[in-house]
């Protein structure tokens, strides 16, 4: 009888011994919290597809934000939702819009202890859904796009924004807000440029959330999941426009490519746990199909041993929580 040498199970005998050899754990300050603002609310609005995620009202966001500070959450990404849509979006640039006015006052609560973001694209803003301004024949167009992007941006800082997050995959956004912000005096503000981001359907249940009118699909730009390889393409060219920060998303079906990009990248990296993610999971556990807690747990490290320095995630409140040892009501995210 020979007895192996080798025992990896020696160091997963207790607890404390797996504490100790752990090659990746979450904080609090690796979690970034998306929050949805509606205008014209009273009262917080659930989203049916993201169970315990609400479209807030702007006492409720200042609550959540405050909350995220208590937490030592990392940051918050802001979505807003206006009453009125048109066809070139222009509630996304009026400092009185839904979601300047929101990035204002979560700043002035929050001050900067919280790292406050902004989405910055025109979908929730345009009466077509689309993440920019069509031409005459329907297309986005590109380049007229990036005009009202600078805007948005120089709009958003304004308001108050640390970090601005372009997420409509337009060639050449993250140079025009770069030099937009730089010459409207907001050298210090961020950009976090969603990089690498996929046509998915897992953004499902993302457009109840912000009510989106989009008929069709965004496949004329953003990426095809079939592409690993152009990933790093994409990243630098945002790279060599200035990207401070660059995201890959989804993150659970896009591992890979996290992992490429985490492995080549010189600047921090994000990585969006999106809505549908959320929404899987969350179906799940309700069914008792799975342990929900750990499911939560683990997807979310699963993200951040693919390489993610941050994640966006629905549960970030909640995990943040747990990883303190203390419960967050449902329905505050
Ligand atoms: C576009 C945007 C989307 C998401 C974040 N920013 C929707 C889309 O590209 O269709 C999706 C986030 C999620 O699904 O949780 N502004």
């Amino acid at each position: 009888m020979s007895f192996p040498a080798q025992r990896p199970r020696r160091l997963r005998s207790t607890p404390a011994m797996r504490r100790l050899v752990a090659e990746y754990t979450l904080a609090p300050a690796d979690l970034i919290l998306p929050v949805f603002i509606r205008e014209g609310l009273t009262e917080p609005s659930p989203i049916t597809s993201m169970p315990g995620v609400v479209q807030h009202t702007t006492e409720t966001l200042v609550a959540a934000a405050r909350q995220a500070v208590d937490l030592g959450l990392g940051g918050i990404m802001l979505f807003g939702i206006p009453a009125v849509r048109d066809a070139v979006g222009s509630a996304s640039l009026d400092p009185d819009g839904v979601l300047n006015r929101a990035i204002a006052e979560v700043r002035a609560a929050v001050g900067d202890s919280l790292v406050v973001m902004s989405d910055l694209c025109l979908d929730e803003f345009t009466d077509h859904g689309h993440c920019g301004v069509l031409d005459d024949a329907g297309r986005v167009d590109n380049d007229a796009t990036l005009e009202i992007y600078a805007k948005m941006g120089v709009a958003q800082a304004r308001a108050g924004a640390h970090v601005v997050a372009p997420s409509g995959m337009m060639d050449g956004q993250v140079g025009v807000i770069r030099e937009a912000l730089d010459e409207a005096g907001f050298q210090d503000v961020s950009v976090l440029a969603y990089a690498a981001k996929y046509a998915s359907a897992f953004y499902g249940p993302f457009r109840e959330a912000v009510d989106s009118q989009l008929q069709g699909d965004r496949r004329t730009y953003q990426m095809d999941p079939g592409n690993r390889r152009e990933a790093m393409a994409e990243v630098e060219l945002d790279l060599a426009e200035g990207a401070d920060i660059i995201m890959v998303k989804p993150a659970m079906s896009y591992l890979d490519i996290l992992a490429d990009v985490a492995a080549e990248s010189p600047v921090p990296v994000a990585a969006y746990q999106i809505s549908g993610e959320y929404a899987m999971i969350e179906a799940a556990a309700a069914n008792g199909w799975i342990d929900r807690r750990r499911a939560i747990e683990e997807s979310v490290l699963s993200i951040k041993r693919a390489g993610a320095n941050m994640i966006l995630t629905y549960w970030a409140a909640e995990l943040a929580g747990w990883l303190r040892g203390t419960t967050i009501e449902k329905g505050t995210k």
